[in-house]
């Protein structure tokens, strides 16, 4: 039986909250910070503290480590590549590490046609490049984006952006001709209805109010989705909504730009989430996890979509030769390792086991998710679902302090991200602690 986690000292330690006074004083303050921890190595599924504490790590880096922490593979493919060449800028010459990566990339990504990709360095910049791209190839201007969408923070991607109003205050105007709309949130359905007697009427609301009523829809280049909302709140859309979508989209002829910067590479037992609902995105963006850590995005498409001349769009960094080594070696780890099939098991033992507490606990208010992309929302009571945020922040909070650095998202759910490499045993060990935090927490709540 694995004995993680290991705490020697209550967090944060002092070297902890050194750095954090350090850190308060040089580095820009605009990032989101959940709590001090400060990371001194990270082995597989641990990571561990400047202190010496060693956590269950929950969150994958915020979802960039699918393979876990230094995977020996991976490391030894950075190592080999470091003794060649650091850097040729793909950008103005040529590298056979990209071709290779690409060729792996089309195997695994949805669609059987022709495909070309363009790397770049971050999730925002495989945005970016879908937005040209689309602009490019089109000619139109406009998409039709989602009520609790993230995609980034440059300026393109905070426009297409809507989960929080604090990514997007003070920076208007932003990018024009984008349009938000309602994402199938079943569990706070915006139409107020309930599946599947709503008869996905959040489909038929973009048709009818939006195409028809006041966006000309020869002008919208097409629809940029994640197919499961992370930053949003680990929100999953029913089982035939981007079927639905995909109709409405083909019906005008729009794009259908599938982000899947936070959800593919695995994280949901697929390579991509919208594997699950069997759909072919004509774009699709990848990042996160797809170099390990190392900073590297693809954005894939049709091929006969990137059809835009030399000059049009690049960026130096993009597909950087240590990024594609390591991203080459996570495609045949996830592989080797059957990572998808343990991402499944282990994410569905995971969901059940949270959907059984549910029942006993007040604010625990839904439990979903795909794979080992789960999420748990909390509300103050079930009845009135009014959002649990302090309840979500307290959890999460003290379960760090035990032992398993886990993240919430949207206003009031934990997510559950470990890498894909987690063993049950160290999954019972986490869950036992989420389980009596949320005990706790639910306690606390009901009694004050
Ligand atoms: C779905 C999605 N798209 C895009 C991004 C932006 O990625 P990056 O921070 O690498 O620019 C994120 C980051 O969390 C994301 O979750």
């Amino acid at each position: 039986m694995s004995d993680y986690p290991k705490l020697v000292v209550r967090p944060p330690g002092p070297k902890a909250r050194d750095i954090v006074k350090r850190d308060s004083e040089r580095i820009s303050q605009s990032y989101t910070r959940y709590y001090p921890l400060v990371v001194e190595s990270g082995h597989d599924c641990i990571v561990k503290d400047v202190d010496g504490n060693e956590y269950i790590d929950f969150n994958s880096g915020l979802a960039c480590l699918n393979v876990g922490h230094c995977h020996p593979k991976v490391v030894k493919a950075i190592k080999s590549q470091c003794n060649k060449f650091l850097h040729y800028a793909n950008t103005d010459f040529y590298y056979e590490q990209t071709v290779n990566l690409a060729e792996k990339l089309f195997e695994v990504t949805p669609g059987n046609f022709q495909k070309r990709v363009h790397f770049a360095n971050s999730g925002a910049e495989a945005l970016e490049t879908a937005i040209k791209l689309c602009k490019w190839h089109t000619r139109k201007h406009q998409f039709i984006a989602f009520v609790g969408g993230f995609h980034g923070r440059t300026c393109g991607a905070t426009s297409l952006t809507a989960s929080k109003p604090t990514q997007r205050r003070n920076y208007f105007p932003l990018l024009a001709g984008i349009t938000h709309v309602p994402y199938p949130y079943c569990y706070r359905c915006p139409f107020g209805l309930s599946y599947p007697e709503c008869n996905y009427r959040c489909v038929d609301f973009i048709d009818d109010q939006v195409l028809q009523k006041y966006i000309p829809p020869e002008e919208v280049a097409g629809f940029v989705f994640e197919p499961i909302q992370g930053e949003g709140g680990y929100v999953v859309p029913p089982p035939d909504y981007f079927m639905r979508l995909k109709k409405l989209a083909d019906k005008y002829g729009l794009l259908f730009i599938a982000d899947e910067v936070q959800s593919g590479i695995g994280r949901t037992g697929r390579w991509f989430a919208i594997d699950h609902w069997k759909i072919e995105p004509d774009i699709l963006c990848a990042a996160k996890s797809l170099a390990s850590g190392l900073p590297l995005s693809a954005t894939v498409s049709r091929a006969r979509l990137m059809d835009w001349e030399g000059g049009t769009h690049a960026s130096t960094f993009g597909g950087n030769p240590l990024a594609c080594a390591a991203a080459s070696a996570v495609f045949d780890v996830i592989k080797e390792e059957k990572l998808l099939e343990n991402a499944e098991r282990q994410g569905n033992y995971i969901i059940k086991w949270l959907a059984d507490i549910k029942e006993e606990h007040e604010i625990v208010g839904d439990v979903r998710g795909k794979g080992l992309m789960i999420g748990v929302e909390f509300v103050k009571d079930k009845q009135s679902k009014t959002v649990g945020a302090d309840q979500a922040r307290e959890v999460m909070i003290r379960c760090w302090r035990r032992g398993v650095a886990i993240v919430t998202c949207g206003v009031s759910t934990l997510r559950l991200i470990p890498p894909l490499t987690i063993t049950k045993e160290l999954v019972d060990n986490s869950l036992e602690i989420i389980g009596d935090v949320i005990k706790e927490v639910d306690e606390d709540s009901t009694s004050g």
